[in-house]
């Protein structure tokens, strides 16, 4: 059976029997698909209590040969990538596979020339320009590990991700364009570095053409660079469980951790997730809208679509400008058959309303897919009536930066769909629902703790310099499985519906952080005392963040206060971390122990202040009334 491209619910049903009988068989099979310079000695290794995870064990590869010079025999003049810049008036860019070789090769020369040699970690702050492909594919040519920043973090989050990995680069550029704004790119950068002590060169790329600060020994331009590098370059043997990047994800604890991925199961995985869930196409253009700073990104924009050969969209701006009708102008211009996007992006269109997606034709897409977070019904039937009219099947797809590609979804047009519902496992792949005790909950119509059995090649391999943390934060609160952190339920059909964190995880747009990672941020504020963070649902973001602050004294201005807190986690996190409400209280409801009781917090950020349980355990009883008549008026 080819399970490069599973096309009947029967074939489905198959590969997923099969891949449960024999996990080895199944994935070796998948595996064989590729370029392996030396091929591999054992298919797996693993157990979940250290936990250690290995594929492809011996084998030998370089993910860059299999993304690109293995297409270029006949694909060579196949549209690799095109580029939609912010300005529809701004000329695109298209590339074929040949063209996208030369790049890759010759930037990969420039890092070697700076001094870049294989294991080394670089880090990627870049915005949506060719150049960031570019740059994460010509890492993994020379096997230095990338750690992808995405552009809209400060420079506080910028130096803490450098310094974790203690990274030797950092690939730049001058500024970004965003909407109708131009943002300053290099100087967060300036200002990042002033934090870190590991970094011995920049290399920028001229995007806005603004003078900036270079800083001599240290700074280049890549476009000095380049002409004295060649277009030829060889690519560095890897082996199968090397790593290939970095990437920064928010738990419910302390800082962001840098999940590790390696080069063989990761490959493997993002071109077969890519091909069967997308039932990919050889004339098919791919548009993810993801950012490549998501991991999102990194499996659907550049890894999965160039490793299948296929034609993949890169898009510079924003949903909304010039007007909430470019996503549409975008596909009807370049011809885009598959759409993936987030729920948040199409609740955003939708308040915008049918006339700017009514006005194109949008006759070539033929899948729509959806992403990192719970879509809800009324935004689906909006997204698979008006975008895909109807007649395009809508894939809702389960999966974590952990996880490194695609879980649980539908399969294009082959396995069933239901509104709201990622629907089935991918063969491969066996999630489970436990209750609180960790027993596996059997049958249908049932909820629980989303967790998953047996491991897949792009599972995450580590968390970068602190292995006990990847142990705790997943492989310990239920013993012998992955836990995800999500809660789900499982209906009559057997189809999973993811509902959302079950930890202190907020996902605003798609984007994740800790609760903890906010209160700390908000805690460096002077005014600060303390604070309690939780999400609220948001009619458009999904989430939001709700923020309970004790300051040294009630606040007299209220509304300059809070504007100085916001202000400070834009300057810790970003500006996609601000706080939605804040709301300045004299003390927070704990248990005896000191605990805040975060179960209230929510229900009254949530507005429903009717049932808030039993307080009486509380140690200030008292508090909570408060709370609530704060938040009322708030709210009026
Ligand atoms: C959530 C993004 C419901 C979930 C790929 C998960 C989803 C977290 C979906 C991972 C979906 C992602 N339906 N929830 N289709 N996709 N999530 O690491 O809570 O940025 O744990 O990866 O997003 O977010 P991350």
């Amino acid at each position: 059976m080819d399970y490069n491209r599973l096309h009947s619910y029967e074939a489905y049903q198959a590969a997923y029997a099969a891949s449960v009988q024999d996990l080895e068989g199944f994935w070796g099979a998948i595996a064989e698909n590729f370029t392996w310079r030396q091929k591999w000695d054992k298919v797996l290794e693993w157990n979940f209590e250290e936990p250690k995870v290995a594929w492809f064990i011996g084998g030998k590869l370089n993910i860059t040969e299999n993304c690109i010079d293995r297409h270029l025999a006949t694909r060579g003049n196949k549209l690799a990538m095109i580029w939609e810049a912010n300005d529809p008036k701004e000329r695109y860019m298209r590339w074929t596979y040949r063209e996208l070789s030369e790049k890759v090769n010759q930037f990969a020369n420039v890092l070697k020339n700076n001094g870049a040699k294989k294991g080394d970690r670089i880090a990627i702050y870049m915005p949506m320009i060719p150049e960031l492909m570019v740059s994460v594919l010509a890492c993994a040519r020379i096997g230095a590990i990338h750690s992808v920043v995405f552009a809209g973090f400060s420079a506080h989050s910028l130096a803490d991700r450098i310094n974790d990995a203690a990274c030797s680069m950092v690939l730049t550029s001058d500024g970004m364009n965003r909407g109708a704004k131009q943002i300053p790119v290099k100087r967060v950068v300036d200002e990042a570095l002033e934090m870190c002590t590991s970094v011995e060169k920049v290399i920028v790329v001229d995007r806005v053409g603004w003078a900036v600060n270079m800083q001599e020994g240290r700074d280049v331009y890549l476009h000095e660079e380049l002409p004295k590098a060649s277009k030829v370059c060889e690519a560095e043997i890897m082996d199968a469980e090397d790593p290939l990047f970095i990437l920064y994800t928010s738990g419910s604890t302390g800082k962001p951790k840098g999940v590790v991925h390696t080069c063989g199961g990761y490959m493997v995985y993002a071109d077969y997730s890519f091909r069967n869930v997308f039932q990919y196409n050889e004339s098919d253009v791919h548009w993810c809208t993801a950012d490549v700073g998501w991991v999102t990104g990194h499996s659907y924009i550049v890894y999965g679509p160039l490793l299948a050969g296929a034609t993949t969209l890169m898009f510079e701006g924003v949903p909304t400008y010039p007007d909430p009708g470019r996503f549409w102008q975008v596909c009807d211009k370049f011809g885009v058959t598959h759409f993936y996007t987030a729920p948040t992006a199409i609740r955003s269109l939708m308040q915008a309303g049918e006339d700017h997606v009514l006005s194109y034709s949008l006759d070539s897409l033929k899948v729509l897919g959806s992403v990192g977070e719970p879509i809800n019904e009324e935004a689906w039937h909006w997204y698979h009536t008006h975008v895909g009219k109807n007649r395009c099947p809508l894939v809702d797809t389960w999966w974590q930066t952990e996880t490194g590609g695609i879980m649980i979804s539908t399969l294009a047009g082959i396995t069933p769909m239901k509104p709201a519902h990622a629907t089935l496992p991918l063969p491969g792949v066996q999630p489970v629902l436990l209750d609180g005790e960790g027993n596996e909950i059997e049958g249908n119509d049932v909820e629980g703790y989303l967790c998953i059995k047996a491991p897949w090649p792009s599972i995450l391999r580590t968390t970068y310099g602190d292995h006990e943390r990847c142990r705790i934060n997943y492989f310990a609160a239920y013993k012998g499985y992955y836990f995800t952190g999500d809660g789900a339920r499982r209906d009559e059909h057997g189809f999973y519906r993811i509902i959302g964190r079950v930890d202190d995880v907020i996902n605003v747009s798609g984007h994740r952080f800790g609760t903890a990672e906010i209160e700390n941020a908000i805690n460096q504020n002077e005014n600060v005392i303390e604070s309690a963070v939780v999400g609220y649902p948001h009619d458009i973001k999904g989430q939001g963040i709700y923020a309970y602050i004790i300051c040294k004294e009630m606040p007299e201005n209220p509304i300059q206060v809070r504007a100085e807190i916001v202000e400070t986690v834009v300057a810790e996190i970003g500006k996609i971390a601000k706080p939605d409400v804040i709301q300045f209280v004299s003390g927070l409801p704990k248990t005896r122990s000191g605990k805040i009781m975060r179960r209230i917090l929510r229900k009254i950020a949530e507005g429903d202040v009717s049932n808030l349980g039993d307080t009486s355990t509380l140690l200030d009883p008292l508090i909570v009334d408060e709370i609530k008549d704060g938040a009322i008026a708030l709210m009026a």
